[in-house]
């Protein structure tokens, strides 16, 4: 039963209309990380903070799935073996397409967590400085987004999924950040067939051993066809 395990970035929900990061008029090129992607930025100014993922969350509340992440949940629900999807996304279109096995390494715009105790729940649409902990009542309430400079959710599962994957799939990003960027390389050297399916080449695509190139719209269901139909 082969298991596959796919990375999924920004480019893969692009074509529903929510922004990437690094392409021409990307959100880094609209805001700085250190001010909106950082806890020493929500220290600084959380309602601006706040406004960044309050834009971000109703866009993605209000975006559609798309083709490729259609593809993917048929991939998870006709595939003989399991299917996990390790998502450096944060607006839950895989969960909306219909997938389950899903991981949030950077956590995701519909929760919110206590910076004081640490719990987690629902988030409201629209969060501001200030908004208390339903559980521990501190005014300590923020996004369940991982910031630069916090460790990635999940970690010690996705390297367990890494080690067992017979094919494993990077789609739509630029593997630019660390770890997501090293899962390409530490798949193929644990055995997996790799494949990058991107509108470009990454800077990591020479850690893939197959490379498809295209919008995903059209190259996902195109992949997820050929295995499905193997
Ligand atoms: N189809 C396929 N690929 C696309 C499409 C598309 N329609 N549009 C863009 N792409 C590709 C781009 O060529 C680029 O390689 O998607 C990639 C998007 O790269 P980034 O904007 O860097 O996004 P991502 O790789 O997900 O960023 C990783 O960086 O800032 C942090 O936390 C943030 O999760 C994010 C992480």
């Amino acid at each position: 039963m082969e298991k596959i395990v796919i990375l999924t970035g920004a480019g893969i929900s692009a074509e529903s209309g929510l922004g990437t990061f690094r392409d021409e008029g990307g959100l880094w090129a609209q805001h700085a990380i250190e001010d909106v992607a950082t806890p020493e930025g929500f220290a600084r100014d959380p309602a601006l903070v706040h406004r960044f993922y309050n834009t971000r969350r109703a866009q993605a509340a209000e975006a559609v799935p798309n083709p490729a992440h259609a593809a993917l949940a048929r991939l998870e629900a006709q595939h003989s073996g399991e299917v996990w999807i390790v998502t450096q996304n944060v607006d839950g279109l895989h969960e909306k397409a219909g997938n389950s096995n899903v991981l949030h390494m950077h956590g995701a715009l519909d929760g919110a967590l206590c910076a004081a105790c640490d719990h987690r729940w629902p988030a409201p649409l629209v969060m501001a400085p200030g908004d208390s902990c339903p559980s521990c009542a501190a005014p300590a309430a923020r996004p369940d987004i991982v910031w630069f400079g916090e460790v990635p959710y999940h970690m010690e599962r996705i390297w367990q999924l890494l080690d067992e994957a017979d094919l494993f799939a990077a789609i739509g990003t630029s593997g630019q950040v660390y770890p997501a960027a090293a899962f390409g390389q530490h798949a193929g050297r644990a055995g997996a067939h790799t494949v990058e399916l991107n509108m470009e080449a990454s800077v990591n695509a020479r850690d893939f051993s197959e490379a498809r190139h295209g919008p995903a719209s059209v190259i996902v269901p195109e992949w997820v066809k050929g295995i499905l139909s193997s």
